[in-house]
């Protein structure tokens, strides 16, 4: 499944240099990132993750939605919107960050990481770690500021899925942004 929904033609050409390239190495750009540009209502566009179930039906997917804010030093607020079997549901987390590396986390709450991969502050991909020590799973968000996907955004999305062998969980999800607008500040 996962691209379905994009032409052919896209899907080639977003799929086709990945193969080639020689470099697999994780961009690691939340290192500087300036969490006060990366605040603020974000729509999730895509999705891939390992957890089982994670999306629901395909006749409920729905436009995600996270508001990120600063919280306290060395703290982050992150809202989440998602629309799941049982409806639009949102959650609040949080999260901590781990001394100097570029993660945070709420392990109480199940975070094993919320890092950026990826950003030029009108998207970013986003891994989020959940689980227990020993059984964490993998679940990686395209964030953007707009309702569309830009060529480069969705580019650089797809590059880390492969990097993460989570193309096969991928799933762009269809422009329906009545579950997304639910958490807008
Ligand atoms: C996407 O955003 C544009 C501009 O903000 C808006 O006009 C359009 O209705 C939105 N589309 C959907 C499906 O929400």
């Amino acid at each position: 499944m996962g691209l379905g929904r994009l032409p052919p033609v896209l899907v080639l050409a977003l799929v086709l240099p990945v193969g080639s390239q020689p470099q697999r190495q994780l961009p690691r750009e939340s290192h500087n990132l300036n969490w006060n540009k990366f605040s603020g209502f974000w729509y999730i566009l895509a999705v891939a993750s390992d957890v089982q179930g994670f999306l629901p039906d395909r006749d409920k997917w729905k436009l995600g939605a996270s508001v990120v804010q600063l919280h306290n030093v060395g703290q982050l607020k992150v809202v989440f919107a998602f629309s799941r079997s049982r409806g639009c549901q949102s959650h609040t987390l949080i999260l901590r960050k781990d001394g100097k590396k570029a993660v945070f986390r709420n392990t109480l709450k199940g975070v094993e990481g919320f890092r950026v991969l990826s950003t030029d502050y009108s998207y970013g991909v986003v891994d989020v770690r959940l689980g227990r020590a020993g059984r964490t799973s993998k679940t990686l968000l395209l964030f953007s500021r707009q309702n569309t996907s830009s060529f480069l955004s969705m580019k650089k999305f797809v590059d880390i899925c492969e990097i993460l062998e989570l193309t096969r969980g991928s799933t762009i999800l269809p422009k329906d942004a009545s579950c997304a607008h639910t958490i807008l500040p």
